[in-house]
């Protein structure tokens, strides 16, 4: 027996030895390999490679006629098909890497003599955007519409997102790109920002852990992501150019958080710095952001973009390691190779940068000669797309069981013009070239139901008619990407509700929003508010259907939060199926029939109005009037469609962000932060904790049970509430969850927990560091966040200093306070 353990551990030994020299050697090599090609650069070429080769970008005369020439000078190469160069060599290089996917958000440029081959970069959070329709070839390269972010974040189910990372990922391989750039993590700070769908959550525990599943899921193609759009970006109005103020613990507590956990858990290849200032500086000439937090504090290992046009100064972004610049223009080259050559850019920096982009090259498919079939797996993908959004459509109101439908229910009214004109998600870069999208209407046939085509017909005549007038959306973002605008909404009267009440079993109702980068929503009838067309139809079907004994369900088509506490008492039911992706209709149905069991829990609070939002004072924020010196400085702009409006926004309400303000300050909600229902019941019980003493970590576990009459999945919800102390906490804090198996009636499953202290500490700007307060804590179970079905408590009987980080984006005023 002694003779083989020692057999087994000089045996383990060895392998660990070759294992550890092997990877050693790779590293060497991979090293020895970057600095070969380093060394045989020339500037023009180093230039070259850190500003990216431009956008293809062709946009109609009726725009180019109104920019003004300022901007038009700085337009990336690409534009309307030109590339403005000197270097002929440069130009045929470009004008070749613009071939390798159509549509493409970005390439890099390449060197084949120095085995330096191109990065391909390509959007978006929701699937690969790029264009369906190649010159010279007949084949089509249509990509898979997720569903948004925030359904994907409303599932709670972390293996279900990594399955659709993994998904998205293929495509990005088989398509021929190297990084995606998703998935997007910022906060939804408030209701109205019009990226919010691109958005997973309020909260920085479920974003983060959402953020790293995708990118374990993209990742595992051998593909790379670029988490976005880092940091503090939750507003887009005069995004170019906005100032967020915001105190060091919101930054590290909320907005930094998820970047943190993603980095942590995922190590994406790449980062992509935000176009805002944070506390007076450009994101991307942060040093304080991009290399003391990113680099010291997290271990971040890849390399650093900026966003399209992103910030100002060349100089300032390379040193405070922002390694790229995205899109690039050639005089952004030029000016480059200047800087190196006057000594206003130390070259040690700039190949400092390129070897880590470099080293990211080496991972890409196109540098290890993968060959592309341009054929992934769309069918499957379309299947995953489908589960994946019936997962996380949330049901908010199913009052007498009105949900799901009957099986004698076959003919359907299905009112609203986005059930026929539905949509799957955002606009801007964040939309995908889908070869279909399953319409509510499509999806009932499919499921063997009969919406009723009389009224389908005034429907489809209203969207042709009101499509005729080809409207824009007023965001130039969208209108210029050919994003969709809602068609207005019309009016259902009296008479056709009566109509469609005696032919049909049950009413449908759609309620449609959607919008996208370079522009806010706003608290308006319309769009955070219903319009009057939208309330009368409410009104005027649900009464009609009801005095038919009928039910009436209303689906929210939407990408962000709306108002709904003034109508939710009209429809039996409230189905909030978000922009659910491709599959939208099909997703809707396998719910509306119970097919699937909803299980979806809202990632996002929903506001009885907007005033009540604790970010409603200041956003989105406002001019800033410039003097003296400020004042006469040139616009030092990237390129851009956009003019940089001196702005501000300060995040007043600190840590108080969505439940976090709701639950302290005792403000109602229509729909709390973690709610949503089930076609069935669950109970939790047996809570209990490790110890009642906080020592290093703490073990929950909880068991659920099934209680209702049908298979179901329920999200286990993990608040603490800790004592007020120094620093003030929130009433409570989200700080595990897990979503259980498919539970049988009557079937239980024991869910366990492990948080380390970590996990609830509080950011002290003090010394610039982590700490858990002493006192008794709250550790709460919960449905919702409000919905808290178990409690115990446990001690932590001394303050707990964990990781001190760097000193890092202080706001001005705190500098002047601490200069007193
Ligand atoms: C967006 C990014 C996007 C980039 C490239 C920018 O306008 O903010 O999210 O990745 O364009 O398309």
């Amino acid at each position: 027996m002694k003779h083989l353990n020692l057999k087994t551990a000089t045996f383990i030994f060895v392998c660990i030895f070759s294992f550890s020299l092997f990877t050693a050697c790779k590293k060497e090599k991979e090293i020895s390999e970057v600095q070969k090609m380093l060394k045989l650069m020339t500037l023009e070429q180093k230039a070259q490679l850190v500003i990216g080769t431009g956008m293809l970008i062709e946009l109609p005369e009726e725009m180019t006629k109104f920019m003004p020439d300022s901007i038009l000078a700085k337009m990336p190469s690409g534009f309307n098909g030109i590339v403005k160069s000197k270097d002929t060599n440069y130009i045929k290089m470009v004008e070749k890497l613009w071939t390798y996917l159509p549509g493409t958000a970005g390439v890099t440029a390449e060197f084949s003599s120095l085995n330096i081959t191109s990065q391909v970069l390509t959007d978006g959070p929701a699937g690969l955007r790029i264009k369906p329709i190649h010159k010279n070839t007949n084949q089509t390269f249509y990509c898979t519409a997720f569903p948004i972010a925030t359904v994907l974040a409303s599932t709670w189910d972390t293996h279900l997102v990594y399955s659709v990372g993994k998904a998205m990922g293929e495509e990005v391989k088989e398509y021929g790109s190297d990084i995606l750039l998703a998935p997007a993590l910022n906060i939804q700070r408030d209701p109205l920002c019009g990226r919010n769908f691109e958005y997973y959550s309020e909260d920085p525990l479920l974003t983060g852990k959402m953020a790293a599943a995708m990118v374990n899921g993209v990742q595992s193609n051998e593909v790379g992501t670029s988490i976005k759009h880092f940091a503090a970006n939750n507003s887009e109005t005069n995004r170019l150019s906005v100032n967020t103020i915001v105190s060091e613990r919101a930054l590290r507590e909320i907005y930094l958080k998820g970047f943190e956990i993603a980095v942590k858990e995922a190590q994406p290849w790449t980062v992509m710095s935000s176009y805002n200032k944070i506390n007076g500086t450009y994101a991307s000439e942060s040093e304080d952001l991009l290399t003391k937090i990113l680099r010291d504090d997290w271990g971040f290992e890849g390399y650093v973009m900026t966003d399209w046009g992103g910030g100002s100064d060349l100089v300032a972004q390379m040193n405070a390691g922002n390694d790229m610049i995205q899109p690039g223009t050639p005089q952004q080259v030029e000016q480059l190779i200047e800087l190196v050559k006057s000594g206003k850019l130390d070259e040690n920096i700039l190949d400092r940068n390129l070897e880590r982009i470099l080293n990211i090259m080496l991972k890409t498919p196109r540098f290890n000669n993968h060959s592309i079939s341009n054929k992934p797996n769309l069918e499957a993908h379309a299947s995953i797309t489908r589960k994946a959004a019936t997962d996380g459509m949330v049901l908010l109101k199913n009052d007498n069981k009105a949900l799901p439908i009957l099986k004698e229910v076959k003919n359907i009214a299905t009112f609203g013009v986005t059930s026929l004109d539905i949509i799957a998600g955002g606009t801007g870069s964040g939309d995908v070239n889908e070869a279909y999208t399953i319409s509510l209407f499509d999806g009932l046939i499919n499921g063997g139901l009969t919406p009723d085509s009389e009224l389908a017909e005034i429907y489809t005549k209203h969207i042709e008619n009101e499509k005729a007038k080809n409207l824009k959306s007023g965001n130039f973002l969208t209108d210029f990407m050919g994003g969709t605008v809602p068609v207005a909404e019309m009016s259902v009267s009296k008479e056709i509700a009566a109509k469609m009440a005696n032919k049909n079993d049950i009413a449908l109702i759609t309620i449609g929003r959607n919008s996208g980068e370079g522009g806010d929503r706003k608290a308006e009838s319309g769009d955070f508010y219903l319009n009057e067309n939208e309330k009368e139809m409410i009104q005027n079907v649900s009464e009609a259907f009801h005095k038919n004994g009928k039910k009436v369900i209303v689906i929210l088509n939407i990408g962000g939060v709306i108002e709904t506490a003034s109508w939710n008492s009209l429809p039996d039911a409230i189905l909030c199926a978000w922009q659910p992706g491709q599959e939208a209709g099909n997703s809707i149905v396998d719910i509306l029939k119970g097919d699937v069991n909803p299980s979806g829990k809202l990632a996002v609070s929903f506001p009885m109005s907007y005033d009540d939002t604790p970010t409603a004072k200041n956003f989105p924020g406002q001019e800033v009037k410039l003097v003296g010196e400020e004042d006469d400085k040139p616009d030092q702009s990237g390129f851009s469609f956009m003019k940089r409006v001196p702005w501000e926004i300060v995040y007043e309400e600190g840590i108080y962000v969505g439940y976090r303000y709701y639950n302290t300050f005792g403000v109602p909600v229509a729909y709390e932060f973690g709610y949503g229902l089930s076609y069935s019941t669950f109970e939790f019980s047996n809570l209990h904790l490790n110890s009642n003493k906080f020592e290093d970590n703490l073990q929950i576990y909880v068991d659920v049970k099934n209680t209702g009459h049908i298979a179901g999945r329920e999200v286990v919800q993990i608040y603490i509430s800790a004592p007020q102390g120094q620093l003030g906490k929130p009433e409570e804090e989200l700080v595990a969850f897990a979503k259980t198996k498919s539970l049988q009636p009557g079937e239980s499953e024991r869910i366990t927990f492990k948080i380390a202290a970590m996990d609830f500490a509080s950011f002290n700007e003090k010394n610039s560091g982590w700490v858990v307060e002493s006192g008794e804590y709250i550790l709460k179970v919960g449905a919702s966040s409000k919905d808290i079905r178990d409690k115990n408590t446990f001690t932590v009987s001394e303050d707990l200093n964990l990781e001190t980080v760097s000193k890092a984006l202080i706001p001005q005023q705190k500098i002047n306070e601490l200069k007193k």
